[in-house]
């Protein structure tokens, strides 16, 4: 079960997210200053993406963080651990809900439409 991850796991989920963030915020100052002490972890939403936006036609992302919920590992999971741990977390991604392509200057895009927190998973481009 992909959803099923450790804490570790999650972790470099969200410090991949921050890092994503960081480089897109050198490309051109992404998020307001009021925005920056918040980075990192914030909620799942779409994002107005000030790279490829322009007047009346903005470009959206999903970005943030989603919330994991930890439980009590279940015996039967817990027999096919190599490490068995007492608490299982279940991690969510933030993640589109709906898409739309989008061409911009010649380069297809990903126009989300609708972000959630779901079963993580990676995208094929
Ligand atoms: C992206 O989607 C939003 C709302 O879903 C829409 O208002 C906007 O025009 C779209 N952007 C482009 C470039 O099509
Ligand atoms: C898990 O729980 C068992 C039984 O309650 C305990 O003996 C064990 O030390 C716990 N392991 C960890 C890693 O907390």
């Amino acid at each position: 079960n992909m959803c099923l991850q450790d804490m570790i796991t999650m972790t470099k989920s969200c410090l991949a997210t921050l890092l994503l963030l960081l480089i897109l915020v050198q490309f051109g100052h992404l998020y307001p200053n009021s925005d920056m002490a918040n980075m990192g972890c914030d909620e799942c939403k779409l994002r107005e993406n000030s790279i490829f936006s322009k007047p009346g036609s903005p470009v959206y992302q999903c970005m943030g963080c989603c919330f994991s919920r930890a439980y009590p590992t279940p015996l039967r999971s817990k027999k096919t651990m190599v490490v068995p741990k007492n608490i299982t977390s279940e991690a969510t991604c933030c993640v589109a809900k709906g898409v739309e392509r989008i061409k911009v200057s010649n380069i297809w895009l990903v126009n989300h439409t609708d972000c959630h927190c779901s079963t993580c998973y990676h995208h094929k481009s």
